[in-house]
């Protein structure tokens, strides 16, 4: 099959080289370094819509796969569908799920989709109001901008006043603009998270095995949030419990958005928090594969990930294709100095090895060519997946693999997978 990649992260080169090993011809719009090695590259931004139809016409493309949210929320996938093209990926009314807060909280509230109690509020006295109420018991609370804010619109608040400043920051100063022009304001749900991802053609769910973040930049989960810093899978969550998100949280979803009338085709890529008591709350919803958890799901991953794809985007996923490598799969982010805040550009990368002689998976995120040079052009710029038999091999193969790359001002978290006694 012809395929094309929309986007140029980690993600993206990790499907990218999932396709090529099944011999499916891969054009990348606009792709990265590492994409470059296994796929054509086509310098098209994931915003020039009409120019990626175009080019998606004319080169024959059996199958679009749009990795990032933005042009999933901007009606991407709606404009390949009209143009006759096979695209996995939501279209803008299902993309909602990921796109509004406000809309999302208000399915999960519809289908009796399990998340925390929460308000909408659209202006300063009644987010106060609802902070009052949701902070009464004592208890801390989470404010949400509705709108797509670069993963910087969720402010975990450990006061009432931090909850309230946040909610001006949003609401007043607009922060993100219109995408704070609503804002959430939920209980905050204590516990453990996990990252369950599922394929869907709107009629049946294929669950990837769970995978678990390290959102925090520093080792012992301290630091700002990050949009990741490395990922483990499989997950610490059992089969019960994936019992229970599926029957719970993503059977529901298919049933609600059937209900809808909204036509998903793609991922749903739930965000669960697992209580004391073991019960699953659903945080969110993303409408795209999560990264960095792609690239270690991708790593275990057997079978012909092209074929499914274009089965759920025609609407007839077929079941039984995936099968999944045994082993465990550790993902380690190499960060740019300054992220998350102010990530540093330009530095140039040295120690890698070519993809396929390297004994982990070196997937590109944040990288351009300069001349002869692989520099930085990002926050996150590689994500180093090792398989082991254990956790701890695969920690340890990856941290081999990361300790060779030489990245002035790099920042690498030590623990990834420690939080995970999968053996
Ligand atoms: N791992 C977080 C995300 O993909 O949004």
């Amino acid at each position: 099959m012809k395929i094309l990649v929309i986007g140029s992260g980690g993600r993206e080169h990790a499907l990218t080289w999932e396709f090529t090993t099944s011999d499916h011809d891969v054009i990348c719009a606009p792709g990265n370094p590492g994409m470059e090695e296994l796929a054509r590259c086509v310098p098209i931004a994931v915003d020039a819509h009409e120019a990626l139809v175009a080019m998606a016409r004319k080169e024959g493309v059996e199958l679009v796969v749009v990795g990032p949210e933005g042009p999933l929320v901007a009606g991407l996938a709606d404009k390949l569908r009209a143009a006759g093209i096979a695209t996995f990926g939501p279209g803008a009314a299902g993309a909602r799920l990921e796109g509004s807060k406000v809309f999302s909280k208000q399915f999960f509230a519809k289908h009796g989709i399990p998340t925390a109690p929460f308000a909408v509020a659209t202006s300063v006295a009644a987010a106060d109001t609802a902070i009052a109420e949701l902070t009464a018991g004592g208890e801390q609370v989470v404010i949400k901008a509705d709108g797509l804010a670069a993963g910087k619109g969720v402010v975990v608040a450990s006061t009432p006043d931090e909850a309230r400043a946040a909610a001006r920051e949003m609401l007043e100063a607009r922060r993100f603009g219109d995408a704070g022009a609503s804002v959430i304001v939920e209980r905050r749900i204590r516990g453990r998270e996990v990252s369950v991802l599922a394929l869907t053609d709107g009629k049946r769910l294929e669950i990837l095995p769970p995978a678990e973040d390290h959102k925090q930049l520093l080792d012992g989960d301290q630091g700002p949030n990050t949009g990741g810093m490395g990922t483990v899978c499989p997950a610490w969550a059992g089969a019960e419990l994936l019992g229970r998100i599926a029957a719970e949280i993503l059977e529901p979803t298919l049933r609600g958005l059937a209900a809808d009338k909204i036509d998903y085709r793609g991922v749903l890529y739930a965000g669960v928090m697992v209580d004391a008591a073991g019960a699953p709350w659903l945080l969110e919803y993303n409408c795209r594969f999560g990264d960095p958890e792609t690239q270690p799901i991708i790593a275990r991953m057997e079978g012909d990930l092209g074929t499914v794809l274009a089965g759920a985007a025609r609407g007839d996923m077929p079941a039984g294709e995936l099968t999944w490598d045994p082993r465990v799969a550790v993902c380690v982010v190499v960060a740019a100095a300054g992220y998350p805040g102010a990530p540093r550009t330009g530095d140039v990368i040295g120690g890698l090895a070519p993809f396929d002689d390297s004994p982990a998976l070196v997937f590109h995120a944040g990288t351009a060519r300069r001349g002869d040079a692989l520099v930085s052009a990002g926050g996150r710029v590689l994500g180093v997946t090792a398989l082991g038999l254990t956790v701890e091999l695969a920690r340890a193969r990856a941290y081999e693999v990361v300790a060779q790359i030489d990245l002035p001002g790099r920042q690498v978290r030590t623990d990834i997978g420690l939080r995970d006694p999968v053996a």
